[in-house]
């Protein structure tokens, strides 16, 4: 009975060790992604650097994208899009360039091409 009891003590206490053990790496795993998610922020002039049609960056709403890719699969003719090349294409985002919002599916897409945020000028 006793050789019992040290077995359940002994089980117990093992199994409070890897449950605080997992519990530390798991934080740790969590701190590391975060610091991986780093905001990278852009300046208006380096925005503009990227302002051709094989290196075209925008802004819309703050947050600057690479849609160099995405031109040629854009439902219309490129040069709707890359006039705002290297450039804050909020509005035009916004209207389509006649007043209309791009569809849900359309915001959809834009995570898959940000690259970081832009700088706000003072
Ligand atoms: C300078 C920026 C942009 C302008 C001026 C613009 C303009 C337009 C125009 C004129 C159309 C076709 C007409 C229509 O469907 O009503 C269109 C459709 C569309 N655009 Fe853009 N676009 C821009 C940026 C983007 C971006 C960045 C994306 C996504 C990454 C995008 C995704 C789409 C999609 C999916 C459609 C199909 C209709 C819809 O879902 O709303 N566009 N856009």
């Amino acid at each position: 009975m006793k050789r019992f009891m040290l077995i359940c003590f002994a089980a117990f206490w093992s199994s409070v060790v890897s449950i605080w053990a997992y519990a530390v790496l798991a934080t740790d795993g969590v701190a590391d992604s975060v610091t991986e998610q780093r905001v990278i922020s852009i300046s208006p002039a380096e925005l503009a650097r990227h302002a051709g049609t094989d290196d075209c960056w925008m802004a819309i709403e703050g947050v600057v994208y690479d849609f160099t890719t995405y031109i040629p699969r854009h439902p219309a003719p490129p040069v709707v899009m890359t006039d705002w090349c290297g450039k804050d294409a909020t509005q035009q985002y916004r209207t389509k360039g006649y007043g209309r919002p791009h569809s849900p599916a359309a915001d959809a897409l834009l995570p898959q091409y940000r690259v970081g945020v832009l700088e706000q000028s003072e």
